[in-house]
């Protein structure tokens, strides 16, 4: 079976979490610090916050730029749950803006008319490791006095214009989790050049304590470790390697794939780099077709997504809804190949060959 997604973990990462081990400091401690520093540096903001995942950074985010119960902020919602689930937490209420197309992200252009005087911020997803439109969406932002947060969970060293994705809005999570470009197991760090932010989301990390056992505000253990820490620090160190791996394998499947008839390649817009997190296909009409028959000769594949979120059974519930067509569509229509870096040439050989016998054009 080649899987969709595959941490890649050598003896670096081994050691360095048997150091760790040894060190006596296996929570947060000193390679926290590290590892803060370094992925600020890569971003370039002035801080990095790490937490214990891609979700509770989102959490913290929130939280520590003051957005709460009343507040509305715009999203897509062609997106991991995690994006909008964020906003519940706090007490906010997701609005759902309709998505590009071709790149699957929020669409600039379907934002300014959902502005109400309850919007507080904009959170764009860079997805599939392909940066947002950010331009309009800064400029709206900044029209409207919104705040900009970042969802880079799926593009640690995307580019947008020559701008590092999660040093353009107020404040960017990323996530570490093992599907993404680097990994830590679980963990998150949330990225900014807001000084307030920063010191209120590691405050809000570790129980809102100011100082030792004075609790200022009602705050969560959100605490990243340094075993996971470590794993990241060396992880890090290859980030460029392995989006430029990704980026070659995506190419591969783009130039064997896209005189295919019944099938959309990843659109790539111009001035950024997408790093590919995912490879999704269009495949209007027989997507799941497609899924079975790749699954069958042993190829992993991924629906990113299967549903827009406001059509999630607790956003269903909780009586959301949303008129996002381009969203529904995509969800009918996605399908997402191997595209990792532990791909070998045979994997992809046989990818393509697969996909181009499903549809009789070998
Ligand atoms: C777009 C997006 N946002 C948020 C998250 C949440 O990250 P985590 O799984 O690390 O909590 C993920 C990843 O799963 C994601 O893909």
């Amino acid at each position: 079976m080649i899987p969709v997604a595959t941490p890649i973990i050598d003896e670096e990462e081994i050691e360095e979490v048997v150091k760790v081990l040894k060190s006596g400091f296996i929570a947060q401690g000193p390679r926290v610090a590290e590892f803060e520093e370094k992925f600020a540096s890569c971003v370039g903001t002035e801080h990095a916050v790490a937490t214990s995942s891609g979700t509770t950074a989102l959490h913290l985010a929130l939280l520590a730029a003051g957005i709460g119960k009343g507040d509305q902020v715009i999203t897509t919602p062609f997106s991991f749950a995690a994006t909008a689930n964020a906003a519940l937490y706090v007490g906010a209420e997701p609005v759902f803006a309709d998505i590009d197309p071709e790149t699957y992200n929020i669409d600039p252009e379907g934002i300014e008319e959902l502005i109400t005087p309850s919007t507080r911020a904009i959170i764009p997803v860079h997805l599939y490791g392909q940066p947002a439109d950010m331009d309009p969406i800064l400029d709206l932002a900044a029209d409207h006095d919104l705040l900009v947060i970042e969802d880079a969970a799926q593009a640690h060293g995307a580019e947008y214009h020559g701008r590092m994705v999660g040093s353009m809005g107020d404040a960017a999570c990323f996530s570490f989790y093992p599907t993404k470009n680097i990994t830590t197991g679980e963990g998150g760090m949330i990225t900014t050049d807001n000084e307030e932010i920063a010191e209120m989301a590691r405050i809000l990390r570790a129980h809102g304590e100011t100082e030792r056992y004075n609790h200022a505000y009602l705050g969560y253990n959100f605490r990243m470790t340094d075993i996971a820490a470590a794993i990241g620090i060396a992880q890090l160190g290859k980030l460029e390697d392995f989006n430029r791996r990704r980026i070659k394998n995506a190419e591969y499947l783009t130039d064997s794939l896209r005189d295919l008839e019944g099938v959309s390649t990843p659109h790539v817009a111009a001035g950024v780099k997408h790093v590919f997190h995912q490879y999704t296909l269009r495949v209007p009409g027989s997507r799941d077709r497609l899924m079975k028959f790749l699954n069958k000769r042993g190829i992993g594949t991924g629906i990113h997504y299967p549903k827009p979120i406001y059509r999630q059974e607790l956003y269903r519930r909780m009586g959301f809804n949303a008129s996002c067509p381009v969203s529904e569509k995509a969800a009918e229509e996605v399908l997402s190949l191997p595209v990792h870096p532990a791909l070998t040439d045979e994997d992809l050989e046989r990818i393509v060959d697969s996909v181009r016998d499903f549809f009789g054009q070998n």
